[in-house]
């Protein structure tokens, strides 16, 4: 979390003190309760010297962790043409950690977005919706 920005989670924290937590608690009651038993026994399987780490989250977050902080999906009133302002690019749409990973290593210029991940899924859709086709 020190030194030039990497990574989408890492803004997060320097920006706003975003702690890992906040965004690994999840959002509701039953995410609570699945991540602390998780996390209980991952601290059993440590205690007993038998931890590895998963690579993967077992337990998805989903959009709905992204969304108790930014209700609004993502627009910003600042400026006025910012991608999610448009309401063709709120509704409907991808999961939000389709194009925002949290963890893979991207420019802070494109707000942590990377190309290759996004750019198929923008065709995808301007495809399917509009007929325009991909380049
Ligand atoms: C902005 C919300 C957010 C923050 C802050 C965040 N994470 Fe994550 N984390 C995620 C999401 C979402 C995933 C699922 C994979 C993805 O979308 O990149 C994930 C995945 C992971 C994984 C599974 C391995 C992987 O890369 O998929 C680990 C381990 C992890 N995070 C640890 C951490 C730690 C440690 C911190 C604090 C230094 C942290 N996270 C901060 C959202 C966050
Ligand atoms: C605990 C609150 C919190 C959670 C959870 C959270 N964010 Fe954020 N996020 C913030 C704050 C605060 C900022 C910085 C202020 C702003 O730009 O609104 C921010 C900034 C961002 C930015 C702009 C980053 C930049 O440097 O340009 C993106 C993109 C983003 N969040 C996506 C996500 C996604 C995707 C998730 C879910 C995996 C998520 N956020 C979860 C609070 C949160
Ligand atoms: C199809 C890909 C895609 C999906 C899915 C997506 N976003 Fe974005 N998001 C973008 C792009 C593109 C930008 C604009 C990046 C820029 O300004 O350079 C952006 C910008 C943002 C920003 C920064 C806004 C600003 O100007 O400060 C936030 C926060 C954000 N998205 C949150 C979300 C959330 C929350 C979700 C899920 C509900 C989501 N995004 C789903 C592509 C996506
Ligand atoms: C959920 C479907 C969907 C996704 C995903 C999507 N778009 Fe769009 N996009 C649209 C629709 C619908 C329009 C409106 C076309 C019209 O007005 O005729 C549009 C219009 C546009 C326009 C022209 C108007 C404007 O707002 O400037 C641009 C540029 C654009 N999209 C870029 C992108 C990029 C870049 C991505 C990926 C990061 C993306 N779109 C992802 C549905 C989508």
């Amino acid at each position: 979390m020190d030194g030039p920005l990497l990574t989408l989670a890492a803004a997060h924290n320097a920006a706003a003190r975003v702690k890992c937590i906040d965004c690994h608690i999840g959002a509701d009651r039953k995410d609570y309760l699945v991540i602390k038993a998780l996390a209980a026994w991952d601290t059993g399987r440590w205690v007993v010297g038998a931890y590895t780490d998963p690579g993967i989250l077992r337990y998805p977050l989903g959009d709905r962790t992204c969304l108790k902080c930014h209700p609004d999906g993502g627009e910003n009133p600042r400026v006025e043409k910012a991608f999610h302002n448009a309401s063709y690019h709120r509704d409907p749409r991808n999961g939000c950690s389709e194009c925002h990973r949290s963890h893979l290593k991207a420019p802070a210029e494109t707000r942590f977005l990377l190309q290759a991940l996004a750019k198929p899924l923008c065709d995808q859709c301007h495809q399917a919706l509009l007929g325009i086709p991909s380049k």
